[in-house]
């Protein structure tokens, strides 16, 4: 088998790896700045109101990064000692280093969805009664799209159901929704319609947007005025901050629709996957521009096969111990999926071939 041209490598790992535009690095080149601890940025304050008026919420908040919003969100909705019921597999409970525990002193209360989408009674049975032995319960945070799921939608009418919930036990409703714009392109919904039924949430502006760095708070101007404090805490509270926002803005005026270019790269890369021996997709799962695989089939590990693959020019990421994430984005074309589904088809291949 050729090896590939290091310059060519295709790289499905994250939709975090998009670089900024020619448009947005000319934006930050232009912007007008100002010290946005003293809200004195145009460019952030054009940022916030634009978000918190596509989102259909008061106000908005820029952050570095989506686990930075989330910390900063959760704590605004609870106070230290509270819980909050999230799901098992969200990006909350498996990736920001326990901050929620660390930082916000909340107890993570976690329930198993399916495909990423909890049943809003395993929600209601989670919530720990009142009484002097329990942590209130004060918070639901649900994610969307789900990553370790797959890249999987939590529906408007789903999140309504869980919202419903959260009401009638007087909970606050939080969405960590980095890629909700996903969810949005690949229902042909306008976003409103996940945020309506959410207290507030956060997306973020790195991933398939394309910005080099933030993310975005979004909701009432009570919450924005307190997420602002805990913001400042850790270390937030940014002076010239229009060098992130400028290229913010041009996501949100730009980058949102062509997210279905990277699910019908997705979905080209699931069926092609779903044809090759030894290798399992659960096509179901696969809803916008993620595609999650399992090489169980060819009996190998996963990093074994990310490191195969990895000799080719092709980047994945390996998730468990036979389980492999790839994700489609800006950088990749429907000739890169081609290339990289000729790629694992070999390497696939190749291991059936020593094993027999
Ligand atoms: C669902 C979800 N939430 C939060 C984050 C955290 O974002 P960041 O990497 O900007 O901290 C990610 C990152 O991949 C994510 O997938």
């Amino acid at each position: 088998m050729k090896t590939r041209d290091l310059n060519s490598i295709i790289d499905l790992r994250s939709d975090t790896v998009t670089l900024p535009t020619e448009e947005m690095l000319e934006a930050i080149k232009t912007a007008e700045l100002g010290d946005d601890v003293f809200k004195e940025d145009p460019t952030v304050n054009r940022l916030e109101e634009m978000a918190a008026k596509k989102m259909g919420k008061e106000a908005a908040l820029l952050v570095p990064s989506g686990t930075m919003a989330n910390l900063v969100s959760v704590t605004s909705n609870t106070t230290r000692g509270d819980s909050a019921v999230l799901e098992a597999d969200s990006h909350i409970y498996w990736y920001e280093v326990g901050g929620i525990s660390a930082i916000a002193g909340v107890l993570p209360l976690p329930v198993k969805g399916e495909m990423g989408v909890m049943n809003p009674k395993d929600v209601e049975a989670a919530i720990r009664p009142k009484g002097v032995h329990q942590p209130p319960t004060t918070l639901v945070c649900l994610e969307n799209t789900h990553n370790r799921a797959g890249g999987t939608i939590v529906t408007p009418s789903q999140i309504e159901a869980i919202s419903k919930v959260a009401k009638e036990h007087d909970l606050n409703s939080y969405m960590d929704g980095a890629r909700i714009f996903n969810a949005a392109v690949a229902l042909k919904v306008d976003v409103r319609e996940f945020t309506r039924h959410v207290d507030n949430l956060m997306f973020c502006l790195s991933k398939g947007l394309s910005c080099p760095i933030g993310s975005v708070i979004v909701g009432t101007e009570g919450f924005i005025g307190r997420a602002k404090k805990m913001r400042k805490i850790v270390g937030g509270g940014m002076r010239q901050a229009g060098v992130i926002a400028a290229p913010g803005i041009i996501a949100l005026e730009k980058m949102i629709d062509r997210l279905e270019d990277d699910h019908v790269n997705a979905r080209l890369l699931a069926e092609g996957l779903a044809g090759i021996e030894g290798i399992d997709v659960d096509l179901r799962s696969v809803q916008t521009n993620m595609v999650m695989f399992n090489v169980k089939g060819l009996n190998i590990g996963a990093d074994f096969f990310v490191d195969r693959l990895r000799e080719q020019g092709l980047l994945a990421l390996s998730l468990g111990k036979t389980r492999i994430r790839t994700v489609t984005h800006r950088g990749i074309e429907k000739e890169d999926v081609e290339v990289a589904l000729a790629i694992i088809e070999r390497a696939a291949k190749e291991i059936r071939s020593r094993k027999r």
